[in-house]
């Protein structure tokens, strides 16, 4: 029996390109101020450890934890699994997805974090499949843009496999 085939998506070396240039861009944004990056568990967290070795302003991590996906199928409901360590009042946030999908994960953390009073609270997201939007909700910085295609690698999970894939992938049917 042969194992699952991977159509490669995005190939490793773009995303690193492209990881580097997000990185940039936040380090001049955020010039003279220093940042709380809210990872969002477990897909983002790739991404994440990339992205700050391109981020030149102070900065410390945090970690959230969300569920809402069986399989390839969204339930619709958002549940926290993991709260954050510590307190982010006053702080300038950036929050870290992997990819927005139906938008629902992000809507329920942007709303969650705001009710902590951040100075700043902005969204940054590997991905984004606006096709697939259930709410309107965008991310204030996207890596890329693609279809309506279930993908795995570079953090991004199908059942918890295939998340330390390099490239982002489609699995072939
Ligand atoms: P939402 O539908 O925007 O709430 O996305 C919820 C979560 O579903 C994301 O943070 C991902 O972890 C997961 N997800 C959505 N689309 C994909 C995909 O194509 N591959 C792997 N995980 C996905």
């Amino acid at each position: 029996m042969s194992g699952p085939r991977f159509e490669v998506l995005i190939p490793h070396d773009r995303i690193q390109q492209r990881v580097a240039e997000l990185g940039r861009q936040i380090s001049i944004e955020y010039a003279g101020r220093s940042l709380v990056m809210v990872g969002v568990l477990k897909g983002s967290f790739m991404f994440l450890a990339d992205l700050i070795r391109h981020i030149d302003v102070p900065l410390r991590i945090e970690f959230i934890g969300t569920k809402s996906y069986e399989g390839t199928t969204t339930s619709g409901q958002v549940q926290l699994t993991k709260d954050l360590d510590r307190p982010i009042q006053d702080e300038d946030v950036l929050l870290v997805e992997d990819i927005i999908d139906t938008g629902l994960t992000l809507n329920y953390l942007i709303h969650l974090l705001e009710q902590r009073q951040p100075r700043s609270l902005k969204t940054i997201a590997f991905l984004d499949k606006p096709s697939r939007r259930r709410i309107e909700v965008h991310g204030d910085y996207v890596g890329f843009t693609i279809e309506d295609r279930f993908v795995v690698g570079y953090g991004l999970d199908f059942e918890q496999r295939f998340r330390n894939l390099r490239d982002v992938c489609v699995l072939a049917p």
